[in-house]
């Protein structure tokens, strides 16, 4: 929620300016107070009627409107709210901002003010992969900017690829990731968890074994430390974790689906224990005990490899991709194997033997992975190993707190 909160939002001038109109209906709903401020080009997509309707709110536009200035003034404008929103954030606008330029009333809001800022770039695919656009992005990441998306999709100019605005719930998310801070506060998440049943028939399932402590834990360690999470758990009993996007799922191919549903990402963490087999024509009849005692037969056939396909990706790949790797035995060859088979830039093995106690327990002890070799840690609890691991991504990302 965002009661109480005030969003200063900005308006730029793209196609996606219609999806601002929902942004504000969604943040009021949520109970944040929503200033906007439309540009001159967001004026040719949407009117400053339903702007202002929507919000609720006084609409601003010029910098040098005189009401505006005896009023707050543009300097009280960009300080009085708790975080200035661009959305959508056009090339031009991201152009302005990377170069400090104050020219107009957004501009000028954005150079003057002390606040978060978080962009929802939206432009033609082109534009968005322009040497010049991807300078301007670094830079305000630099800067301390936050961002989110740009998304693939399909384009209103009829084009295909990256640089559609960033979806509404992922902007909100956002948000509130921003507001609570932390070092991972710009950053998105998917965590997948718990085991996948793959149905036999409509009461019988084949699984792995899998509590789901380890994915929730880490879940809230990334949410502890400001990331916007994404998690996606198949059935498990652990507590899932709040203020995260929870997707319930059943089987490996619909936990695929909404892995490649939830959007770019910063980072991955594949802790669910994916069941490797489905069967296949598993049926809606459910299958009955034969008088001759003659067994069911099934076939079974391999499930999708989520960990690998996100690996191997040739867009949209998170910039750290990490699994685990759940050995019986030689668990670090294994696991090392595993790495390199599967794309990913760490792998967090374990030795799952019953005798230790892992499965279903509190307690884990883990082998890390990387490409600069192994890194024995000493049992402690799932929660603790969370820590460190989220930890190690902060690192990587190069992030500190703020
Ligand atoms: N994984 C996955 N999709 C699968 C199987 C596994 O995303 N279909 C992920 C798990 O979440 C984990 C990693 O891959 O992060 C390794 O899982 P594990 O069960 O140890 O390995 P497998 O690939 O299943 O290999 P094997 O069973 O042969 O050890």
């Amino acid at each position: 929620m965002l009661n109480g909160r005030k969003v200063l939002l900005i308006i730029g001038g793209g196609i996606a300016a219609y999806k601002s109109l929902d942004l504000i209906r969604r943040l009021s709903e949520q109970g944040a107070t929503v200033t906007p401020v439309l540009t001159q080009a967001g004026s040719q997509f949407v009117t400053a009627l339903s702007v202002s309707a929507l919000a609720g709110q006084k609409l601003y536009q010029n910098l040098f409107d005189l009401d505006v200035e005896s009023d707050i003034g543009h300097i009280q404008l960009s300080r009085g709210a708790d975080i200035i929103v661009v959305a959508p954030a056009t090339a031009d606008l991201m152009a302005k901002m990377a170069s400090g330029l104050a020219n107009d009333l957004a501009s000028t809001l954005l150079l003057a003010t002390d606040k978060p800022v978080l962009i929802a770039p939206s432009m033609n695919v082109r534009m968005w992969h322009h040497p010049a656009t991807q300078r301007n992005i670094a830079t305000l990441k630099t800067d301390g900017i936050h961002v989110v998306g740009p998304g693939e999709g399909n384009m209103a100019c009829g084009e295909f690829g990256l640089g559609r605005m960033a979806e509404v719930p992922d902007i909100i998310a956002s948000i509130q990731s921003v507001i609570r801070g932390g070092p991972l506060s710009n950053r998105h998440v998917i965590v997948t968890s718990g085991p996948t049943h793959e149905p036999i028939d409509p009461v019988r399932y084949i699984a792995n074994r899998s509590s789901g402590k380890q994915g929730v834990a880490i879940a809230n360690a990334l949410l502890a430390r400001g990331a916007r999470v994404t998690f996606i758990t198949g059935p498990a009993l652990a507590e899932h974790p709040l203020g995260a996007d929870v997707t319930e799922v059943e089987t490996a191919a619909q936990m695929l689906a909404a892995v490649d549903n939830a959007g770019p990402s910063d980072a991955a963490v594949f802790a669910a224990a994916v069941a490797d087999w489905h069967v296949v024509g598993a049926g809606k009849s459910k299958i009955k005990k034969t008088a001759s005692g003659a067994l069911p037969q099934f076939e079974l056939a391999e499930n999708p490899d989520i960990l690998r396909s996100v690996s191997q990706r040739k867009t949209n790949r998170p910039e750290l991709v990490i699994g685990f790797a759940a050995e019986t035995d030689n668990v670090v060859e294994n696991a090392i194997a595993k790495r390199l088979r599967k794309g990913c830039d760490w792998i967090l093995a374990n030795d799952v033997s019953p005798e230790t106690g892992i499965m279903g327990g509190d307690n884990n002890q883990i082998t890390f992975i990387s490409d600069t070799g192994a890194e024995k840690w000493p049992e402690m609890s799932k929660k603790e190993t969370a820590n460190m691991l989220v930890n190690k991504i902060i690192e990587a990302f190069g992030d500190t707190d703020t």
